[in-house]
């Protein structure tokens, strides 16, 4: 990993392989090794950049709000520091993708093309905010435990839950290795971010939208809408997954990463 100082905090990120940019950006509340079923097939030929985020993994802490808006001005910075200044492959998943909105509003001259995992393109209703308060609560009173424990089972698929006891320590790891304040800074930030469904028909570049059959955070029928509202938008499911999709399918996920990223020009 290396560290580039940004906006004031040191963000740790992997930088490996040659040739063009593909950004993996993480959900929350994970770090960059969410990745790790892809990283080494996509560095054969590109230079992937997968961060941990300013608040999780290895990265430094801020308290409050962090915005999706600073999570991507972060990654502006983040290419700054590493000498990237050729478009990328922006890669999200989850609240990746809610800062690939925002990267793509702000920054968009450094897209070349976007890569959707199971995200969502509303914003939160008063109900979801309501209980992202009361996680933001819990996660600073006893810990990440909290978090790991209300959110292990929306994040898998039930029968990655029932029979795949590897993935949900792996994912259980991730999350209990991040920081409280951390946490609950980007759990601020996701409950105020803004209903980018506007954005939709203005992303004119080459775009991947990519769900987990089971997903039950950013569901099919919403994720096909989104696919639906980007134009020439391609829609890949995969199957026997829920809402993690390269971890819990990571050689499907790969295939249609690689197969996307093959097509571009
Ligand atoms: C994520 O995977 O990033 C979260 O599920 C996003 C959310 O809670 O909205």
């Amino acid at each position: 990993m290396k560290t580039v100082h940004v906006h004031g905090i040191d963000l740790a990120t992997l930088d490996q392989g040659v040739g063009p940019p593909v950004l993996l950006v993480h959900a929350f509340p994970l770090n960059h090794s969410m990745w790790n079923g892809q990283i080494a097939a996509l560095a054969a030929n590109y230079r992937v950049i997968a961060p941990d985020l300013r608040g999780f993994g290895q990265s430094g802490i801020s308290e409050g709000t962090v915005t999706m808006e600073q999570f991507a001005d972060d990654l502006a910075g983040l290419l700054d520091g590493l000498g990237v200044t050729e478009p990328v492959v922006f890669c999200g998943l989850s609240m990746g993708g809610y800062i690939g909105w925002q990267f793509y509003r702000k920054h968009g001259h450094r897209v070349r093309a976007m890569i959707l995992c199971d995200t969502r393109a509303v914003a939160d209703t008063a109900e979801t905010r309501a209980a992202r308060m009361d996680l933001i609560n819990r996660v600073l009173r006893e810990g990440p435990e909290a978090v790991a424990q209300t959110m292990i089972p929306k994040l898998l698929a039930a029968s990655t839950v029932a029979s795949r006891p590897e993935i949900v320590a792996s994912v259980q790891r991730m999350i209990l290795a991040n920081d409280p304040r951390g946490i609950a800074a980007a759990a601020r930030g996701i409950a105020e971010r803004p209903d980018a469904t506007a954005l939709l028909p203005e992303i004119r570049c080459p775009t991947l939208v990519i769900v987990g059959k089971f997903d039950a955070i950013s569901t099919l029928e919403e994720m096909r809408c989104i696919a639906g509202k980007i134009p020439g938008a391609k829609l890949v499911t995969i199957a026997g997954a829920g809402h993690l999709t390269p971890i819990e399918q990571p050689a499907q996920t790969t295939a249609a990463i690689e197969s996307f990223l093959k097509g571009l020009a």
